[in-house]
């Protein structure tokens, strides 16, 4: 459930037994170019890491497979050893090929090795939170998740993640992870423009699970409407602050992970987010996916 925080817009939300701020961090956007290699400013990345830390936000997103290795090294250059309030949230089920593809990597071998990677790269002993990722670079694909969902469930009962996630999942998915362990979030594509998931994240708010939207911003390629630009206009506002405060608004489980690669991005968002938006402006931001 959602509490108030007094720093960060949003108040927090507990994943299991994880208090973290609703306001979180999403590292991604920390590696080189397509998420291949390391970034060009290295300082600046580590920079914006500290600066997550200093605002006062405890939830960063990332994988082992940005970069590859690249976030979760630089996560810890910054950050080990971290705060004990600093909960970091990593995902499995994907790697990197040469071309910069992300073939799926899911049989129970490909996850048990992809655990104890994010391990040795975030120098943790447990991981607080692992987002099983399903799907392709499409989107989410119908199929059972058992067989991988299982090896993470064992993995757990091994002591060795806290708390189960799914990510770019179909809402059958969802259901049948829920039908073989609690998960505690649910990490899928989803923005002001891109709404497939309105009534799974409904359904997730009466469970408790949070929904954690990638792509908050547009990803790779930012949202351009018109609609955003007028409400944005009057509010004297950026587009971004719009954004990001319209998905607080959306429901109390949906928790943030914004990407930017830049301090003042980082700090404008912040600021930004805690607008608030009327009646008016919902409506108006409502048709931006119709
Ligand atoms: N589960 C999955 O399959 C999956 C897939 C994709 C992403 N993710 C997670 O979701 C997180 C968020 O996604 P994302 O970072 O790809 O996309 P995003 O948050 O939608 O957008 C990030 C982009 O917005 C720009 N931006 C941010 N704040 C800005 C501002 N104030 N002004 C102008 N530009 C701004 C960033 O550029 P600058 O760097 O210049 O600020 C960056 O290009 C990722 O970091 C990752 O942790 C998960």
């Amino acid at each position: 459930m959602s509490t108030p925080s007094l720093s960060l817009p949003g108040g927090t939300w507990t994943l299991g037994d994880l208090t973290v701020t609703r306001f979180g961090y999403g590292a991604m956007q920390l590696a080189g170019p397509w998420v291949m290699g390391p970034p060009d400013d290295r300082e600046g990345a580590l920079a914006v890491l500290r600066e997550a830390v200093d605002l006062g936000i405890t939830h960063i997103d990332t994988s082992d497979a940005y970069g590859p290795r690249v976030t979760n090294e630089l996560i810890r250059e910054a950050l080990h050893p971290y705060p004990e309030s600093l909960h970091i949230v990593t995902k499995v089920g994907a790697t990197r090929d040469e071309q910069g593809g992300w073939p799926t990597a899911r049989r129970p071998e490909d996850l048990r090795r992809q655990v104890h990677d994010n391990l040795n790269s975030l120098r943790l002993d447990v991981l607080d939170l692992v987002n099983l990722r399903l799907g392709n670079a499409e989107g989410p694909q119908p199929g059972s998740l058992a067989e991988a969902f299982e090896t993470l469930v064992e993995l757990q009962q091994q002591g060795l993640i806290r708390h189960l996630g799914v990510s770019n999942a179909t809402e059958e998915q969802v259901t049948e992870a829920q039908s073989i362990a609690p998960i505690v979030c649910v990490q899928n594509m989803y923005n002001l423009a891109h709404r497939h998931d309105d009534k799974l994240i409904d359904r997730l708010a009466t469970d408790d699970v949070a929904y954690v939207p990638f792509f908050p911003l547009g990803g790779f390629t930012p949202l351009q409407s018109s609609a955003l630009s007028a409400v944005a206009a009057r509010l004297k506002a950026t587009q971004m602050s719009v954004a990001l405060a319209w998905l607080l608004q959306r429901s109390p489980n949906v928790l943030l992970i914004p990407g930017t690669s830049s301090k003042e991005h980082l700090r404008e968002n912040v600021a930004g987010a805690g607008l608030s938006l009327s009646h008016e402006d919902l409506t108006e931001l409502d048709d931006i996916s119709r």
